[in-house]
């Protein structure tokens, strides 16, 4: 994690000291941008205040009013899948720019990863439905997050996952024009980020961040990231290639193959070919995981064949069960089959 610049320990809020009408209890942890501290507030609600880098908040003399403006219009933003973002400003008194939100005490989907590895197939997919179901909202409002990433998806104290700093790209977006490489920010994470966003990121659409939510699904399915070792030159050349992702199902081979054919669709190295809408990649997710999705016949069939070739021949009962559905019959699979 990033070192917030000029800050001790405790970062900008101090422990027991006041922030409003709340006390700041703790440090929750320090990102790229900024620190979160969890705060109290008098009638015993808590809340989790993230508090922007000085040095981007006074990037430029319009920042501020830039950032105070974008955040009042992310809280207009509602959805069960995303962070509420309740109040944002700029204190002067104290030269920062704040944004306060739900705070979520279940911690992330990178917390998960690390302590657990894969997770269940079922829950993996019902976390990446849920997720594209909230940027489904952000996108018909003309906002994309651009960094989708596990960091950023958290769990209520209840378990539901979270999406959590939609917007916040876009306040750095305008604060880094000119000092991004001066400060050494990159907005997005490039281990998640689309070809196209890798290239140009001022010119992207909504299908980024359906890319980088693949990209998070395959790793909540496989508990690795599908280019994992690779540096960002590496990455850069994959994109320009338009390489796709190895197939999910090498490093997971329950993956069902309608689940497996939405993940590729989801990461294809060309926006046109993904689908166009989260909310379709949502419906898609959640049919696939109910085995009620129909499969274009050839492009699978090609991949079956050239797998089974590579076992040397031999199909599995695996492969010849995908075959059998789709050439129109049952399966055998029963619901649920493929969780762990
Ligand atoms: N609403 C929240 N409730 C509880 N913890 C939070 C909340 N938002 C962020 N955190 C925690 O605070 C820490 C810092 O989060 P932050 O969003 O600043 O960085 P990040 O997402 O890890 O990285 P980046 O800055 O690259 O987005 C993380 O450990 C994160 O889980
Ligand atoms: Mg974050």
């Amino acid at each position: 994690m990033v070192n917030v610049k000029g800050e001790g320990e405790e970062g900008l809020l101090r422990p027991g000291s006041r922030f409003g009408d709340c006390q700041v209890e703790r440090l929750l942890g320090k990102g790229g941008v900024g620190a979160v501290y969890l705060v109290n507030a008098p009638g015993g609600e808590q809340y989790a205040v993230k508090v922007l880098r000085p040095d981007i908040a006074g990037s430029d003399p319009d920042y501020k009013k830039r950032f105070v403006h974008e955040a009042e219009f992310m809280m207009t933003l509602r959805h069960k899948n995303l962070v509420t973002v309740y109040d944002a400003g700029d204190d002067p008194e104290m030269g920062i720019c704040y944004i306060v939100m739900e705070y979520m005490p279940g911690g992330s989907v990178k917390d998960r990863l690390c302590e657990h590895g894969a997770m269940p197939i079922s829950e993996a997919i019902s976390i990446a439905a849920q997720i594209a179901d909230a940027l489904g909202m952000a996108h018909f409002q003309g906002v994309i997050h651009r960094d989708v990433k596990p960091d950023n998806i958290l769990f209520s104290a209840d378990g539901v996952p979270k999406l959590s700093d939609l917007g916040v790209a876009k306040f750095l977006k305008g604060a880094t024009s000119a000092t991004e490489t001066m400060q050494g920010i990159i907005i997005g994470t490039p281990a998640y980020m689309a070809p196209e966003q890798m290239m140009d990121s001022s010119n992207i659409d909504a299908r980024a961040d359906i890319y980088s939510l693949g990209v998070v699904l395959y790793e909540m399915l496989t508990g690795k990231r599908p280019n994992d070792g690779s540096t960002v030159m590496g990455l850069l050349a994959k994109a320009i290639k338009g390489e796709e992702l190895p197939d999910v199902r090498t490093m997971r081979p329950e993956v069902s193959a309608a689940v497996a054919y939405v993940l590729s669709l989801m990461c294809s190295p060309k926006p046109e070919n993904r689908p166009e809408t989260s909310r379709a990649v949502a419906d898609l997710l959640v049919r696939a995981a109910a085995d009620g999705l129909i499969l274009p016949k050839k492009p699978l069939r090609t991949a079956i064949i050239r797998r089974s070739k590579t076992m040397g021949g031999r199909i599995s009962s695996f492969f010849r069960n995908i075959a059998d559905a789709i050439d129109g019959h049952s399966s055998g699979k029963e619901k649920g089959k493929d969780d762990d």
